[in-house]
C-alpha cells in the first residue's frame, strides 16, 4: 500500500501532501498556479494511482477512457459537477469529496453577498475612487432593508442551513425553501416553511440558492423565474453559476424585474471583465471564494487527504459520493 503515488492537481494547502507523504505515500504536486489542460491531466494522471483534484479538472468520459486504471479520486470541494460519477461508478473508482467542513465560510459569503448588494456597497465604493463622493444626499445611494423579511433558500442542505440560522439571529428573517426532498430538521430547528417552487419564488425577499448543480438545477433561474419574483427582492447564487441563465438575470436586473442580485458563481467562469453585470449598481460580483478562508481551506486538504488515505488502509472512504463502489473492493 505505501507505495501508491498520489498526484496533487493544484497548489493546494501543503497539509494535504504533508498527511499523504506520512502515511508512506508518493506524492507529486502540480506546481504551477494554474489548472492542467486536459492533456496535462491525462498524461500525469496515467503515472499515478490516485488523484487528488478540484474544480478546475474536467474529469468527463474522455478522461475515464484514458484514466481507467484509477484506485481513487479524492475532490477538494462539495460540488462535484466536474466529474462524470456515473462513469467513475461503472469504473469502480470511489470518489471522494469534501463536505461539512466548508458550510460556514460559504454561508459567510451568501449572507455578506445579501448585506453587500442591499446596501450597494461596491457601486459606492467604485463612486468614491471615481471622485463621485460629493455631499450628503437625503434621497441617493438607497438600498433595501432586510430585517424581517422573507428568506427563500432553493437547496435546504448544510449550506443553507448556516444561511439561514445567519439571517434569523442577525435580521429575524422568515425562512422558506424549496427542496427535491423535505428537510425535516430544518423545518423543525429553523421553522423553515417547505414551499412549492412558484411560491419560493413569489414570496422570497431575498432567495439564496444553495443547491447541486445537477440535471434538474440547471438553468432553472431562468426569465420565467425571474418574472414570478418580487420586483424588490435581492438573488444570491453561491452554489453553481450554471443553475442561473445569465442573459435572463442581466435583463431581469435591467428592466427592474427584480432588485437586485449577489453572485460568488458565475456563467460562465471565469466572468469577462465587460460583463454589464460588474456596471450595475445593485449587483456584487465575487469569483467563487466560497470557501477560502485559511482555516476552511485546511479542514478541506485534510479531509481529502484522509479519503485517500483510509481507502488504501481500510478500504472506506469516509466522505463519498459512490458508496456502492466500496463493495465490489
Ligand atoms: C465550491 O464551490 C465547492 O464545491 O466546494
Amino acid at each position: 500500500m505505501n507505495t501508491k503515488k498520489v498526484l496533487l492537481t493544484r497548489m493546494f494547502p501543503e497539509i494535504g501532501a504533508e498527511l499523504l507523504k506520512s502515511a508512506c505515500f508518493s506524492v507529486t504536486a502540480w506546481n504551477e498556479d494554474r489548472p492542467m489542460t486536459q492533456e496535462e491531466l491525462i498524461e500525469n494522471s496515467r503515472m499515478h494511482d490516485a488523484i487528488f483534484c478540484t474544480m478546475t479538472e474536467k474529469l468527463d468520459k474522455h478522461f475515464f477512457k484514458e484514466c481507467s486504471h484509477l484506485d481513487i479520486i479524492s475532490q477538494f470541494a462539495v460540488g462535484y459537477d466536474n466529474i462524470d460519477i456515473e462513469e467513475a461508478t461503472r469504473l469502480n473508482i470511489p470518489v471522494g469529496y469534501t463536505p461539512g467542513v466548508l458550510s460556514e465560510a460559504t454561508a459567510d459569503i451568501a449572507f455578506g453577498l445579501m448585506i453587500a448588494t442591499s446596501r450597494k456597497f461596491v457601486h459606492l465604493h467604485k463612486k468614491i475612487i471615481k471622485g463621485q463622493w460629493n455631499y450628503f444626499r437625503p434621497n441617493a445611494d438607497l438600498g433595501i432593508e432586510i430585517k424581517n423579511k422573507t428568506l427563500g433558500i432553493y437547496g435546504l442542505g448544510r449550506i443553507g442551513t448556516e444561511m439561514a440560522k445567519r439571517c434569523i439571529g442577525a435580521y429575524n428573517m422568515k425562512v422558506i425553501y424549496h427542496n427535491r426532498k423535505r428537510n425535516l430538521k430544518a423545518e423543525r430547528d429553523l421553522q423553515a416553511e417547505y414551499v412549492d417552487f412558484p411560491a419560493l419564488l413569489a414570496r422570497s425577499d431575498v432567495l439564496s440558492i444553495h443547491c447541486a448543480l445537477n440535471s434538474q438545477s440547471q438553468g432553472v433561474f431562468n426569465k420565467d423565474a425571474f418574472r414570478q419574483m418580487k420586483p424588490t427582492s435581492i438573488f444570491i447564487n453561491t452554489s453553481r453559476g450554471s443553475v442561473h441563465n445569465e442573459t435572463d438575470l442581466i435583463e431581469a436586473l435591467r428592466t427592474g424585474t427584480i432588485w437586485g442580485a449577489g453572485l460568488d458563481v458565475t456563467n460562465p467562469e471565469p466572468m469577462l471583465p465587460d460583463n454589464p453585470l460588474l456596471e450595475m449598481d445593485n449587483v456584487t460580483v465575487l469569483p467563487h471564494i466560497g470557501s477560502a478562508n485559511v482555516e476552511t481551506r485546511e479542514k478541506m486538504a485534510r479531509l481529502a487527504a484522509e479519503n485517500i488515505i483510509e481507502f488504501y488502509k481500510n478500504k472506506q472512504v469516509p466522505h463519498i459520493i459512490n458508496p456502492q463502489v466500496l463493495r465490489n473492493k
